[in-house]
């Protein structure tokens, strides 16, 4: 009861916290929306202010997600055969705070760093394979909307090969929701990356390599 309303609002809370816009801000003073895919997330970070930075975002965005899942069930405690719908409701609400920011209109980012943070935690091998599967796509495209969408896609089959039909058992049900409903989410995120990807205007994201004239 309690513990499950409050670990969603905690975790609603932090994953609403957009550390991307806030490090462009303090570092550069400069307001991320209206900066290169005017995302406020780790890849608009390293396209407008560097590879640097961009690393900072994706940890302190990571963290809101490994914060969710791994710290407040121990401030929260339930019954233990509970401990995974509460891990996974912190996992869900920390990406809907980072998607549906309270601070920044109900908008915000794309929720991929959010959510990495979350599974490098609730579900490490799965997220292991959608690593590789990002890998794979963004290292030959530069694409890091195409690897991250193919990366949840990635997860979500995994996690359905993996446990097959007890997934949607009474004691992983909720691992279901959030291992299909989460990418979903994420692709949902990504429609502008889609039309930019369709007509091909996506910007490929080069890291290290200055453009020489
Ligand atoms: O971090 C989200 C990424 O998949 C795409 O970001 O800025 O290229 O739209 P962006």
């Amino acid at each position: 009861g309690v513990a499950f309303m409050l670990t969603a609002a905690i975790a609603y809370l932090i994953g609403a916290i957009p550390f991307s816009l806030l490090i462009a801000k303090f570092v550069r003073g400069i307001d991320l929306r209206e900066q290169g895919s005017g995302n406020v997330g780790a890849t608009n970070v390293a396209r407008t202010m560097g590879a640097k930075w961009g690393v900072l975002a994706l940890f302190c965005d990571a963290t809101k997600g490994m914060v969710s899942v791994g710290l407040i069930p121990l401030l929260l405690p339930v019954d233990e055969t509970l401990i995974i719908h509460q891990q996974v409701l912190g996992a869900i609400f920390a990406v809907l705070g980072h998607m549906f920011s309270i601070w920044l209109g109900m908008r915000g980012g794309k929720g991929v760093a959010t959510a990495l943070g979350a599974v490098v935690i609730l579900s490490p091998w799965t997220t292991l394979i959608a690593f590789i599967a990002f890998v794979i796509v963004f290292v030959p495209t530069k694409l890091v909307s195409l690897a991250s969408m193919l990366a949840a896609v990635t997860y979500a089959v995994t996690q359905i090969v993996r446990y097959q039909s007890e997934l949607f058992s009474e004691r992983l049900w909720s691992l279901a929701v959030f291992s299909i409903g989460v990418p979903c989410l994420i692709i949902f995120q990504h429609r502008a990356n889609v039309v930019r990807l369709l007509n091909g205007s996506e910007s490929k994201l080069t890291l290290g390599k200055k453009k020489t004239a």
